[in-house]
């Protein structure tokens, strides 16, 4: 059985001490997608896919802060190697989400769209707490970036995100990170 979660507390996947804002917040956020991924795997019917739905709003607003704020802040600083592998490792994880939330998990390939779209993502969020962040917190640390500064406007970017899918009656569980989960340094 895999457990991703058992991942949270390891290695980079940790949230260290030093960490800046803008990683702690994205970190978080990752603890949180290995720990849903964990439960959709326990899970099965009505429930898997309340799950899977809540695993991708959550996911497309990640994505979204990442790609607007983050990773065009990275790319003259680590270099575009890393930041164009992440965009297009979130591109597939979208299409596959499209896909996951136009089905009612009754057919037969949904459970493995849904496992697959968890090993992808695992993969991907690995690979930035491993490798993206630990570069970005290298150029943060020499004063290239204030990854403060941009975990405060992803932060506030994650909000409007928030309160634009609650307008839209769509939120189930979702809710927009707590400030008070995200370990203060
Ligand atoms: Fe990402
Ligand atoms: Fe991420």
């Amino acid at each position: 059985m895999t457990d991703y979660a058992a991942r949270n507390v390891q290695g980079h996947h940790a949230i260290a001490a030093d960490d800046p804002y803008a990683i702690r917040l994205l970190k978080e956020e990752h603890h949180r997608f290995r720990t849903l991924f964990d439960a959709a795997k326990q899970a099965d019917g009505a429930k898997r896919v309340a799950i899977a739905r809540e695993l991708c709003m959550r996911l497309a607003v990640h994505m979204t802060i990442e790609e607007e704020i983050l990773y065009p802040a990275l790319k003259p600083v680590i270099g575009a190697d890393e930041v164009d592998e992440g965009i297009v490792e979130h591109d597939m994880g979208k299409k596959m989400m499209v896909e996951i939330e136009n089905l009612d998990g009754t057919e037969p390939l949904y459970e493995a769209k849904v496992h697959v779209l968890g090993e992808d993502t695992i993969h991907h969020i690995d690979e930035e707490d491993e490798e993206m962040f630990e570069d970005a917190k290298e150029a943060h640390i020499a004063g290239k970036l204030d990854l403060d500064a941009i975990g405060e406007k992803m932060r506030a970017r994650q909000a409007d995100l928030y309160q634009e899918i609650e307008m839209d009656g769509e939120i189930g569980e979702t809710r927009e990170a707590d400030a008070e989960e995200i370990p203060s340094t």
